[in-house]
């Protein structure tokens, strides 16, 4: 057994990451442990936290489990890929405890497996070690490609496995994946975060900045091309930051320009910090046709003061400054950005900032939340001094202005011929859907032929959170 340690997390070293290519094994006595059974993954939180299910799901099914889309009482195999950024993420999962833990009364013999960032808390892996006992592993976000091995010792002993490691491994090259689209793909680029933003528990549960080999990025991207993908997203909690762990010159612009240059047909990448956003970066996406004009950049606070608070490192003058370089350089750029109401200590005037700052750059969208205490975090023992009530009504008058904004953006697009990748069956019976390369969601009225392609269409009609369209070319 092996608990995580809040103060181990907070270390930082500057040795070089190790790059381990065979630390991936099933034992030969797992290789069935599988055949006639059933696995269901349920994913929370970010991107990052999607990719790596999409490599448990390959590591089950290299064991012979089948998966299923929704649990119930026959499933074989639980597991629940966790997320710990705000309070309610941790609320949904253990209302899914709970469900879990029901179904577990009726069916003793289903397997519960608990991973993801939630694994890697200090305090939640204690609690579900002493209140869970009936989950039966418990791994984090560093070693989740030792399941296999997990998992044949929970077979042979029946006892609760629990390993989560404070201080993160390496790379760990060589997993297998099971991709959720045949059509786009999440590639890694980088691993945990340095940042340490004064409210954010990432860098405690995901660990040190640790940047791929770029040997390793290209060679994936290649052969997504080969297998007939039109769409990477370059993953990573702070992108900009590529290779600045390595012992290397080479950076995320040259990084975006050998992935443009393996001819994919549309380029993607998440998240950037204004921080390590440079100019040399917005060049090479505006030189590169399938670099898609979008940018999330994530602006957190409007006010300078609170910025400062929350260690983001920049001004709001310098997000400015950064934000009108790119739609200079890239005019049809579409920006969308990340906002939090009522950090500790955010007055009336702080918040206005925002608003003036929201007012002024229009953003495309915005995903706001209230500020929500992580334990451990330098931010949880600041002063929390604003009313629930209010940070509520902060957050409503932020949003009404984000989707005024949200809708007043996508009026430029009515009657415009744009690209659309066509992803699949919109929520909306008989329509298919796709994002424009300025990731804006298209519903379109259309055979299903036409899924798995970039096609031309024309934005029939205006909605806040999506357009309609149809299709002008086959
Ligand atoms: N690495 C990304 C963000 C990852 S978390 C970046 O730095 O841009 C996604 C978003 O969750 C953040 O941008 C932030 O707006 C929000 N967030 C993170 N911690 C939070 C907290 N403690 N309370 C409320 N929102 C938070
Ligand atoms: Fe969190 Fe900041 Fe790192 Fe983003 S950059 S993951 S907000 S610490
Ligand atoms: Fe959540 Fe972990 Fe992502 S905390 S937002 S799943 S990195």
């Amino acid at each position: 057994m092996n608990l995580p340690n809040k103060k181990e997390a907070r270390v930082r070293t500057n040795k070089s990451s190790i790059i381990k290519r065979d630390d991936y094994i099933v034992p030969d006595s797992v290789k069935k442990a599988g055949k006639s059974k059933n696995y269901c993954i349920l994913t929370y939180g970010c991107q990052m936290n999607v990719h790596d299910s999409e490599n448990i799901s390959a590591i089950m099914e290299e064991m012979g489990y089948t998966k299923l889309e929704e649990i119930n009482n026959n499933t074989d195999v639980i597991i629940l890929n966790t997320c710990a950024i705000r309070e309610n993420a941790h609320n949904k999962v253990k209302g899914m405890l709970g469900r879990i833990k029901h179904l577990k009364e009726t069916n003793p013999d289903i397997i519960t497996i608990f991973c993801g960032c939630m694994a890697q808390e200090e305090g939640i892996a204690r609690e579900l070690k002493e209140k869970y006992p009936w989950i039966d592993i418990i791994m984090g976000t560093h070693n989740f490609h030792k399941l296999p091995i997990y998992l044949d010792e929970l077979l042979k002993s029946r006892k609760q496995e629990i390993e989560v490691f404070s201080i993160e491994g390496d790379v760990i090259e060589g997993l297998p994946v099971k991709r959720d689209s045949k059509y786009k793909a999440w590639v890694n680029i980088m691993y945990g975060c340095d940042k340490f933003c004064t409210y954010c528990i990432v860098p405690y549960t995901r660990g040190r900045q640790r940047s791929r080999l770029k040997e390793d990025i290209i060679k994936e991207v290649e052969k997504l091309v080969k297998d007939g993908y039109l769409e990477v997203t370059l993953l990573g909690q702070n992108v900009n930051a590529y290779g600045k762990d390595l012992d290397t010159d080479y950076n995320m612009a040259n990084l975006l320009e050998s992935v443009a240059k393996t001819n994919i047909p549309r380029v993607r990448f998440v998240t950037s910090h204004p921080w390590d956003f440079t100019s040399e970066m917005i060049d090479i996406i505006a030189k590169y046709d399938n670099i898609m004009p979008y940018i999330h950049l994530p602006l957190q606070s409007g006010s300078t003061e609170i910025l400062k608070k929350m260690g983001r490192r920049y001004t709001k003058d310098d997000y400015k400054k950064l934000f009108y370089e790119i739609k200079s350089k890239i005019p049809n750029c579409s920006i969308t950005t990340d906002i939090i109401v009522g950090f500790p200590g955010e007055t009336d005037k702080d918040f206005q900032d925002t608003l003036d700052l929201v007012n002024e750059l229009k953003f495309d969208l915005a995903y706001t939340f209230i500020y929500s205490k992580r334990e451990g975090t330098p931010a949880s023992k600041m002063k929390d001094n604003i009313t629930l009530e209010k940070k509520k009504e902060r957050l409503a008058t932020l949003n009404e202005l984000i989707n005024k904004y949200a809708n007043l953006n996508n009026q430029k697009y009515k009657d415009k011929i744009t690209e659309v990748l066509i992803e699949g069956k919109s929520d909306k019976e008989d329509n298919l859907m796709g994002y424009t390369d300025t990731m804006k969601l298209v519903n379109i009225k259309a055979d299903k032929k036409y899924i798995g392609k970039i096609v031309k269409v024309k934005i029939t009609d205006i909605k806040t959170w999506s357009l309609d369209g149809e299709i002008i070319e086959s």
